[in-house]
């Protein structure tokens, strides 16, 4: 039987030229690199120059991930975009991006599901491939936290910081089982029940300002690594796939701690997990694409590899996704 999976051709990812690290945050909060590293794991996050916006992390990533595809802006007609920090309210950044591409045909949008953005913005994507519509996704996660930070607060200014990542799917006819390249399987949840645990303070259409993060780090953490493998043994019953036979283990980067204790309670050997957390930060969004493309750049994840991806953020919304490269 022949069905149409949504295969990644390729990937890219972008980083700030400026890092921030540790020491330097010590020397602006009330805070030291031991605490930082004992409690997230994270050494240093970039972060967006002045007059570098999200769109344009965006491009750069997508631009990667177009070149390692052998694929021209052209070959694209949908982009999906998922980011909690666009350029303006409105219109999507997503369109900018398709503007600076020079794509003038297909659809483009932002998503938004915080840090479980990518997650969503690809098997959103998938979907809109397997259903016949679109031939060829640019699913991007970008973001410019930096802007969002309250530079005074230690609970959250050390943890996030700016980046972006982008895959390239296309529309494949595959066999229908497991072997098969591309995204095998997807589990998609929220319960807003915790839209206060992790929330900006402003927005269009409350105070008329974009607003400040503000998170109950502890209540998060509590959690994560729940509902996060809660949906990843979703995904491994929905598609008959053991833990065993996943190749990498790439999580949302937010806290080594919350990945040891995913991998743990999977029982996903520590050599599997890709881990960028020590030097991007918490990037929301853009942390599993940047991961992504880490690995695949070192040669770690090579094609044909099944590639476990999961995410959870404000909402809260989470999710994983089961992908063969
Ligand atoms: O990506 C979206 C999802 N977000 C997450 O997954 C974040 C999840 N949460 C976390 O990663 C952790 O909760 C944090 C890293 C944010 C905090 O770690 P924690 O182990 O939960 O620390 P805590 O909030 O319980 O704070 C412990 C102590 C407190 O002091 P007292 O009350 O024990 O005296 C804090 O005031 O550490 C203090 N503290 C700090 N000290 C130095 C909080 N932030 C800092 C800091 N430097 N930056």
């Amino acid at each position: 039987m022949s069905i149409t999976r949504s295969v990644v051709r390729g990937c890219g990812s972008y980083l700030p030229a400026r890092t921030l690290t540790n020491h330097e945050l010590a020397g602006m909060v009330d805070t030291s690199d031991e605490w930082i590293v004992q409690r997230t794991g994270i050494r240093e996050r970039h972060i967006a120059a002045a007059g570098e916006y999200t769109s344009d992390m965006a491009v750069h990533a997508a631009q990667g991930a177009l070149a390692a595809a052998g694929l021209a802006p052209q070959d694209i007609d949908l982009i999906v975009l998922a980011t909690a920090t666009p350029d303006n309210t409105f219109p999507a950044s997503a369109v900018a991006v398709q503007a600076k591409l020079g794509i003038t045909s297909g659809a483009a949008f932002d998503l938004q599901a915080v840090c479980s953005g990518f997650v969503f913005a690809l098997s959103t994507a998938d979907s809109m491939l397997r259903a016949g519509d679109f031939k060829r996704a640019l699913v991007i996660g970008s973001e410019t936290f930096s802007r969002i930070l309250d530079w005074k607060d230690r609970t959250t200014c050390v943890i996030f910081g700016d980046g972006a990542g982008a895959v390239v799917l296309e529309a494949q006819p595959q066999s229908g089982t497991k072997a098969d390249r591309g995204v095998l399987g997807a589990k998609l949840r929220s319960d807003g029940r915790y839209k206060d645990k992790l929330y900006v303070d402003g927005g269009p259409s409350t105070t008329g300002t974009a607003g400040y993060l503000r998170m109950e780090g502890k209540e998060v953490f509590r959690h994560a690594v729940g509902m996060m493998t809660g949906a990843i043994t979703d995904v491994l019953d929905a598609t008959g796939t053991t833990a065993a036979e996943i190749d990498w283990f790439v999580p949302h980067q937010a806290n080594q701690r919350i990945i040891d204790g995913c991998a743990h309670k999977l029982g996903v050997p520590s050599e599997k997990v890709i881990s960028t957390v020590a030097r991007h930060g918490n990037t929301s969004a853009a942390s599993i694409p940047l991961a992504l493309d880490t690995a695949v750049a070192d040669g770690r994840i090579k094609p044909g590899d099944l590639v476990m991806i999961e995410a959870m953020g404000g909402g809260f919304t989470w999710g994983a996704a089961l992908i063969r490269w």
